[in-house]
């Protein structure tokens, strides 16, 4: 789907809909835009009638969608002033389609921009297939206009995705085009400007659901570096590099190297450097942000072979390292004020006959040890060479994201992911970004007592908790081994990195969970400038 702006007076002359901002009122449903639907030759109403309204199921709350069809030969009574031109009065008119966004005064804040992103992806839901729709943004809108059509673009654009490549035969078709609108002009211009960093932040983190929705066995590690590789070619703020296996060993990365002896698939360790073209400087220094990312392309478990519908999903293992990658590539597009480095390592977790065993100790990256008591805990073993590889860079902050634990999911579900840290300015920065994108997390504490957890008999540490206790944090506090004084957040998105469902603007399937979160970072000039004071 093709995501834009225009001016009311500027929409296309093929629109199949018309999507209308309404309002829950004190005496029903309420219209928050009108004019310019009526310039676009759809039937809208000046007042709805509450009770009629009402017996459609439709109130106007978040999420609702009520459509009119126009009589299939009924033209519009105003010429339209669309692409077509006055006089092209003869087409068909397109649907009105009534988009609840729940009370008016609800609509300010992150909660309001999400009931824009929730109200845009029921619209594309409602209208499905199709050449192009309009959906216009409510006059006198509280929110900022930008980030408001900003919001309404990526959640039709994201409602709109699905995953069809091996897929044959009869696909249902889609919506084509999908345009927003603002009544004003001068909104709409500014509006138009959302629509469009909305619609390229959309397509990031639809190619991270594309990356994790690809089956295991074609989404291997060299697979992965070559598909970045080739995406950041041509780009001169990227730089590209890739170690292969034998210089994972050279330098050192036993953690990598462990979890990769069971498989027949060679690890890679890739690391993107993007180098800003107008960057801004603090203090004489432009700021530094290393990402690192969970790239497990398939987790079997290893020796402590999981179950097998606890395989079922485990090609979503490298979500991690596609959310990072694509949040750079969505960040350097959009124009970042910082230096960004991605690091991720990428490697099956298999039980070949070579495969890492319980009890064996791993060296990693940075000297500490670490005895694999469960092989199924992998993803802490590649983290801590990684991160250990971030802190050598001496960056003003490291952010990790990672499909770590299934305590995550215990404690915080799907729809919110953990966040721990070891610097509380960084982790509110971490948050604020969640609320503003849409993506919540939940700030879990790393508490000092719970470092026995971990300890080893034998090694500096081991690579599992105590049973049934604080699983993440236990995870969370072995990564923390690795970073060193660097400010450090990590996201564990194990629960929200796969959706079970197709709703709002998910899709059965990979989320892109943390595209959107760290777009909002990497692109802010706040945040930047806090990097470096941070000190
Ligand atoms: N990749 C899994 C975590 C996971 C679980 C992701 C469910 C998505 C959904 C991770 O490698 C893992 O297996 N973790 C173990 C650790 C345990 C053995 C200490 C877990 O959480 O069970
Ligand atoms: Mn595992
Ligand atoms: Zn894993």
């Amino acid at each position: 789907m093709k995501v834009e702006g225009a001016s009311a007076y500027g929409l296309p002359g093929d629109l199949e809909a018309v999507g209308v901002p309404v309002f829950q009122g004190p005496e029903g449903p309420q219209p928050a835009s009108g004019v310019t639907a009526d310039i676009a030759g759809a039937d809208v109403p000046d007042v709805l009638d509450p009770v009629w309204c009402r017996r459609q199921g439709f109130t106007g709350k978040p999420g609702q969608t009520l459509v009119f069809h126009p009589v299939a030969s009924a033209t519009s009574r105003l010429p339209l002033l669309g692409a077509g031109g006055p006089g092209t009065d003869d087409r068909p008119r397109p649907s009105t389609v009534l988009v609840g966004l729940g009370e008016a005064d609800a609509l300010v804040g992150d909660q309001g921009l999400e009931t824009l992103r929730r109200a845009a992806a029921a619209f594309v839901r409602t209208v499905g297939e199709g050449t192009a729709a309009a959906l216009l943004l409510p006059r006198q809108l509280r929110l900022d206009v930008a980030a408001a059509a900003q919001a309404v673009a990526v959640g039709g654009a994201l409602a709109g995705y699905r995953f069809e490549t091996h897929k044959t035969g009869e696909r249902p078709g889609r919506l084509a085009r999908l345009v927003v609108t603002a009544e004003a002009p001068a909104e709409a211009v500014v509006a138009a400007g959302g629509a469009v960093r909305g619609a390229r932040i959309a397509e990031s983190v639809m190619l991270a659901r594309d990356l994790v929705n690809e089956p295991p066995s074609r989404m291997t590690p060299q697979r992965f570096v070559e598909i970045f590789t080739r995406r950041f070619r041509d780009d001169p703020t990227m730089s590209v590099e890739v170690w292969d296996e034998h210089r994972i060993a050279e330098e050192r990365l036993g953690g990598l190297l462990g979890v990769s002896r069971g498989s027949s698939q060679p690890p890679r360790m890739l690391r993107v450097e993007h180098t800003p073209p107008t960057p801004i400087e603090v203090d004489g220094r432009v700021p530094h942000l290393v990402l690192v990312g969970k790239g497990i392309t398939f987790d079997s478990g290893g020796l402590s072979l999981k179950t097998p519908s606890g395989m079922e999903t485990m090609k979503t293992d490298m979500a991690g390292a596609a959310t990072v990658l694509c949040a750079l590539d969505a960040a350097a597009a959009l124009g970042s004020p910082m230096r960004i480095t991605a690091l991720t390592p990428l490697t099956e977790n298999m039980p070949g006959g070579r495969a890492t065993k319980p009890g064996d100790v791993l060296v990693a990256r940075n000297g500490k040890t670490i005895e694999v008591l469960n092989t199924d805990a992998e993803g802490r073993l590649v983290l801590a060479d990684a991160l250990s590889l971030a802190a050598e860079a001496e960056p003003d902050a490291i952010i990790d994201v990672a499909t770590l634990t299934g305590a995550v999911v215990v404690a915080l579900g799907n729809e919110i992911a953990g966040l721990l840290a070891n610097d509380d300015r960084l982790a509110d920065d971490v948050s604020a970004a969640g609320s503003r994108a849409g993506e919540r997390v939940w700030r879990l504490p790393l508490p000092e007592e719970y470092r026995s957890h971990i300890d080893s008999d034998v090694a500096d540490m081991r690579n599992m908790g105590r049973a049934g206790q604080a699983g993440t944090i236990a995870a969370a506090l072995l990564l923390a081994e690795f970073v060193g004084v660097v400010p450090w957040a990590h996201l564990d998105i194990a629960g929200t990195g796969r959706s079970s469902e197709s709703t709002r603007y998910l899709a059965k399937g990979a989320t892109g969970f943390g595209v959107r979160l760290l777009t909002d970072l990497a692109t802010s000039e706040t945040f930047a400038r806090s990097l470096v004071r941070r000190g």
